[in-house]
C-alpha cells in the first residue's frame, strides 16, 4: 500500500456550485425541503444558518430558502441571518420561522399566538403573486407554528392568509418572500408548485440536475482526481457502496478492486448475488473474503449490542490488514456515504470534520487499518437515498440491488437479541426470507421503506400436535420513513401479516410465534440493538 495522507474531509466534487441554498435554522424538516427542491431538479444544498455569507455566495446560488426553526426571533441567542444575506441581490423564501425572521429583519412585526397552531390549515389567497400561480384558493397547507407575522415589512403586501385570519403569504412581489406554513411537507397539497414557482420562475434555476448530469459530472472529477492510480472499495451489497463502486469503475475501470467479505452475518443468497452481479454482469474486479468463521468465534457469547458492533468492526479490519497485501498498491478509497450522512454526522455544526468522515467507514467496514493510508473518495456524497437509486438505474444495477431496503453494517448480529450462533443466524435468515419474499409477492417491498425480522432472546409456549414446545419468538418491524430520523410502524393488513406468520412458524423451526413491532421512531429506533 503506499501512504498517501488519509483525508482530513470527504472526499467529493469540489465545492459545487449549489442552484439553491437551504440555510437550517434547525427544523426537522430542513433535509427535507432540499429534497423536494432537488426533486424538480435544481441542485441544491443545507448550509448551518451561522454561515458566513461569503461561503455562501461562494455557492453562487441563484436564491436562499431560509427553513422553520424551534426558536422565536425574540428568544436569545436564536440565530438571525447572516450578514449581508439580503444584500446578495437573489431571491429568498422563509418558511415559517424563517418567514418570521425575514419579516423581523426588515421591519415587520412578529407576536406569539395564544396556542400553538398544529396541523391542516386553509389558505385563502389575496390577490396575485408569482410565488403562488396555478395556487387555488382554499387549498389545504400544514402549519405547525406559535409564532405569527402581525404586521408586515414596509413596501410587502400579504398574499394568503389561513382560514382563521392569520397571515399566511408575505412578500415584496420581487425578492423577498415568506410562507408561515410547510410547503415540503406532503400535507401541503400544493407545496411543490410553490417551490417550482420559486426556484424556476423567481430565481430562474434550470431545473435540468438529474442522474444522468450527475453521472457525468462526477465521471469526470473521479478521472481528474484518480489519474493512474489505484481505488479499492469495499462493497457491502447495500445500494450505497454498489454505486459508489459502479460509478467509480464507469470512470477508472480495471484501476478498480472491489473487496466484498462475506462476514456470514448477511441474508439468505445475498454473497453469491452480490457476487453474481459486480463479478459477473458488470465485470468489475471483486475480491471475496469468506470470513464468517472469524466473525462468528469473534462473537461467541457476546449480548451487548455495542460490544457486537466493536467486535465486528475490529473483525473487519483484521481481515483488511490480511487481505490488503493480495490488492496491490491504492491510493483511495471509495465509499458510499450520502448526502444525510454527511449532514447528519457534521453535528450542530453542520460542518465535515474528519470525525464525521469516519463515520460510514465504520458503519461499513469498521475503519480502515492504520497501516493502510488511503485517501477517501465519496462519490455519492451530495445524494440523497432515491438519488442514489437513481444513479444505479442509470448505471446498469440490477433492480434487485438498486431498491433494496437499508441493511446495517453488523448485519444479522445486531437483528437479534442475545447471543450470536450459526443456528441462530440460520433460523433469522430464513424467517427474514419469507417476509421479504412475501412482501415482494403482495407488491409491498417498496412501499415500506425498511423491512426486517428480528430473532428474540424470548421463548414461550406453543403447541405443536399434541406437545408442548418452548420456542423463539420472532418479531417483524417495517418502516415508513423518508429521512430515517423519525419513522412510523408499517400498516400491513392483517390478512398479509397472518400470511407471513403463518409460513414463518411452520417453515422454520425453533420460530413459534411473531409478534409486529407497533412502534414509532422515536421513541424506539428503527433496529432492535
Ligand atoms: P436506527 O436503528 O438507528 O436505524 O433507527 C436508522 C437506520 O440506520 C441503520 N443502522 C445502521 N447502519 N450500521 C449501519 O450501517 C449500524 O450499526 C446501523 N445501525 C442502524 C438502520 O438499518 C436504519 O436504516
Amino acid at each position: 500500500m503506499s501512504r498517501s495522507d488519509v483525508s482530513p474531509t470527504f472526499n467529493r466534487p469540489s465545492v459545487e456550485q449549489a442552484e439553491l441554498v437551504v440555510l437550517d435554522y434547525g427544523s426537522q424538516y430542513s433535509l427535507l425541503i432540499a429534497r423536494r427542491i432537488r426533486e424538480l431538479g435544481v441542485y441544491c444544498e443545507l448550509m448551518p444558518a451561522t454561515a458566513d455569507v461569503s461561503e455562501i455566495a461562494a455557492r453562487k446560488p441563484r436564491g436562499i430558502v431560509l427553513s422553520g426553526g424551534p426558536h422565536s426571533v425574540y428568544d436569545d441567542g436564536a440565530a438571525g441571518l447572516p450578514e449581508g444575506l439580503l444584500d446578495l441581490g437573489i431571491p429568498v423564501l422563509g418558511i415559517c420561522y424563517g418567514a418570521q425572521l425575514l419579516a423581523h429583519s426588515l421591519g415587520g412585526r412578529v407576536a406569539s399566538a395564544p396556542s400553538r397552531e398544529f396541523g391542516r390549515a386553509e389558505v385563502l389567497l389575496e390577490g396575485d403573486s408569482p410565488l403562488l400561480t396555478g395556487v387555488e384558493s382554499n387549498s389545504v397547507a400544514w402549519m405547525s407554528h406559535t409564532d405569527h407575522i402581525v404586521e408586515v415589512p414596509p413596501g410587502f403586501e400579504v398574499f394568503a392568509r389561513s382560514g382563521d385570519g392569520l397571515i399566511a403569504v408575505i412578500g415584496d412581489g420581487a425578492l423577498f418572500w415568506g410562507v408561515q406554513f410547510h410547503p415540503e411537507v406532503a400535507h401541503t397539497a400544493f407545496g411543490r408548485d410553490l417551490l417550482r414557482n420559486f426556484a424556476l420562475d423567481l430565481c430562474g434555476c434550470a431545473g435540468d440536475w438529474s442522474a444522468a448530469s450527475f453521472i457525468e459530472n462526477t465521471v469526470d472529477w473521479l478521472r481528474t482526481r484518480i489519474g493512474d492510480r489505484r481505488v479499492i472499495c469495499a462493497l457491502s451489497g447495500g445500494v450505497d457502496s454498489g454505486v459508489a463502486a459502479a460509478l467509480v469503475s464507469r470512470a477508472v475501470g480495471s484501476q478498480l478492486t472491489c473487496v466484498f467479505v462475506d462476514n456470514g452475518l448477511l441474508r439468505l443468497g445475498e454473497a453469491e448475488q452480490c457476487m453474481d452481479v459486480f463479478a459477473r454482469h458488470l465485470n468489475m474486479r471483486v475480491v471475496k473474503v469468506d470470513a464468517g468463521e472469524k466473525f462468528l468465534s469473534a462473537l461467541d457469547g457476546v449480548v451487548d449490542p455495542e460490544e457486537k458492533r466493536r467486535r465486528i468492526g475490529r473483525s473487519f479490519m483484521e481481515v483488511f490488514e490480511e487481505v490488503a497485501p493480495t490488492l496491490g498498491d491504492a491510493d483511495f478509497f471509495a465509499q458510499g456515504t450520502t448526502y444525510p450522512d454527511v449532514i447528519e454526522s457534521a453535528g450542530d455544526s453542520k460542518r465535515h470534520s474528519s470525525a464525521a468522515a469516519k463515520i460510514k467507514t465504520h458503519h461499513n467496514v469498521g475503519g480502515l487499518p492504520d497501516t493502510m493510508r488511503l485517501e477517501l473518495l465519496d462519490p455519492l456524497s451530495f445524494l440523497f437515498k432515491d438519488e442514489v437509486r437513481e444513479v444505479g438505474r442509470s448505471l446498469g444495477l440490477p433492480e434487485e440491488i438498486v431498491d433494496r431496503h437499508p441493511f446495517p453494517g453488523p448485519g444479522l448480529a445486531v437483528r437479534m437479541t442475545g447471543a450470536v450462533t450459526r443456528e441462530r443466524l440460520e433460523r433469522l435468515r430464513r424467517a427474514d426470507h419469507i417476509f421479504i419474499s412475501e412482501l415482494r409477492a403482495a407488491g409491498l417491498y417498496r412501499h415500506t421503506a425498511q423491512a426486517l425480522a428480528v430473532l428474540t432472546s424470548e421463548r414461550t409456549v406453543g403447541v405443536l400436535g399434541d406437545a408442548r414446545t418452548y420456542e423463539d419468538v420472532l418479531a417483524l418491524r417495517a418502516v415508513d420513513t423518508e429521512d430515517w430520523m423519525t419513522a412510523d410502524w408499517s400498516r400491513f393488513s392483517h390478512d398479509f401479516l397472518a400470511t407471513v406468520s403463518n409460513r414463518i412458524v411452520n417453515e422454520v423451526p425453533g420460530i413459534s410465534r411473531v409478534v409486529y413491532d407497533i412502534t414509532s421512531k422515536p421513541p424506539a429506533t428503527v433496529e432492535w440493538e
